[in-house]
């Protein structure tokens, strides 16, 4: 069943395109992917090149939110960042010019990151990075390294990314120098991970913030619940209502490919509970999101009645 799912949704990515606009993305496989899905039990479904390794890139995102949110407090980074969809582009700047004061509207657009990344804990960019690679490595179980390709290919072509940081840094909404805060976000956007990294994520945000391999809880369930509401409604950018209404259960891509999903309870042949899930495949849609992925999860969800609605 999930095996002929996989293959209609590895047709479909022929559709899409690779993120060519970081030059170091362009060269990633067009052909691979992967898919894992671990439940409560330590159960695990994988498909495909389950061995490969990409950038994090928007999916981040989630990590530098909860790891802003941990260590200044919720409330303080609500402060400097809103909880409310767009609908415009990941990288759009429109609204820091016409909202109010020009706070950005919410942590998984580009504006939002980037103000989050400069609140981060620690007193360099090295520093900052390292707190949510440590808190990643605390998740996986082991530790992340930044891409340093990638890192460099994003910093060369940053224009609008540096854009937004001025923008923000004018209305008071930054942290430090722009320099440093776009340094900082384009490196948690290059931190490696593979498809099990991200369902065991998954499965730590499905538990609210407890890591069950530890018997531990990392991160408050309070911000479990915001960072959940915030992938739901902005987790996939211009197009978060639409897969809102067609997978229904949190998830955050990045345009390297990779998407983080997290499932309340459901069952999945035999994976039942509580679930994380990832998928990659490299080829992205023009909003960016993984063209095989969106439709594996689509699919999957439709036919394991996964939905939260
Ligand atoms: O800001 C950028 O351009 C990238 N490093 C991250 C963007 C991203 O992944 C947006 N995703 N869909």
């Amino acid at each position: 069943m999930i095996e002929s799912i996989i293959e209609k949704a590895k047709a479909e990515s022929q559709k899409g395109q690779l993120a060519s606009y970081i030059p170091a993305l362009a060269n990633q496989p067009k052909d691979l992917f992967a898919a894992y899905l671990i439940d409560e039990n330590g159960e695990v479904l994988k498909f495909g090149d389950i061995d490969f390794k990409f950038t994090l890139q928007s999916i981040s995102k989630v990590m530098n939110f909860i790891v802003a949110a941990e260590s200044l407090g919720l409330d303080n980074v609500l402060d400097k960042v809103d909880v409310e969809p767009t609908g415009d582009p990941f990288n759009s700047i429109v609204r820091l010019e016409v909202a109010e004061k020009g706070k950005p509207f919410n942590p998984m657009i580009n504006a939002g990151a980037i103000t989050v990344a400069s609140l981060l804990p620690g007193k360099s960019v090295d520093a900052r990075v390292q707190s949510v690679t440590d808190f990643l490595a605390e998740v996986t179980g082991h530790a992340h390294a930044v891409n340093q390709e990638v890192y460099q290919s994003e910093l060369e072509t940053a224009y609008r990314n540096r854009a937004i940081a001025n923008y923000l840094k004018a209305n008071n909404y930054l942290e430090g120098t722009v320099e440093e805060a776009v340094e900082t976000y384009l490196q948690l956007c290059s931190i490696e991970v593979s498809t099990e990294d991200l369902a065991k994520f998954g499965l730590f945000l499905a538990y609210d913030g407890l890591d069950t391999s530890q018997d531990k809880r990392l991160i408050s369930q309070k911000t479990a619940q915001f960072t959940k509401a915030l992938m739901m409604t902005c987790g996939l950018y211009n197009a978060s209502g639409k897969y809102a209404a067609t997978v229904g259960f949190p998830m955050k891509s990045g345009v390297s490919g990779g998407i983080l999903g997290t499932i309340q309870t459901g069952q999945v042949e035999h994976l039942k509970g509580r679930m994380g899930i990832a998928v990659f495949s490299a080829a992205i849609d023009e909003v960016g999101n993984s063209v095989a992925g969106m439709h594996f999860l689509e699919s999957l969800s439709e036919q394991y009645d996964l939905s939260v609605f």
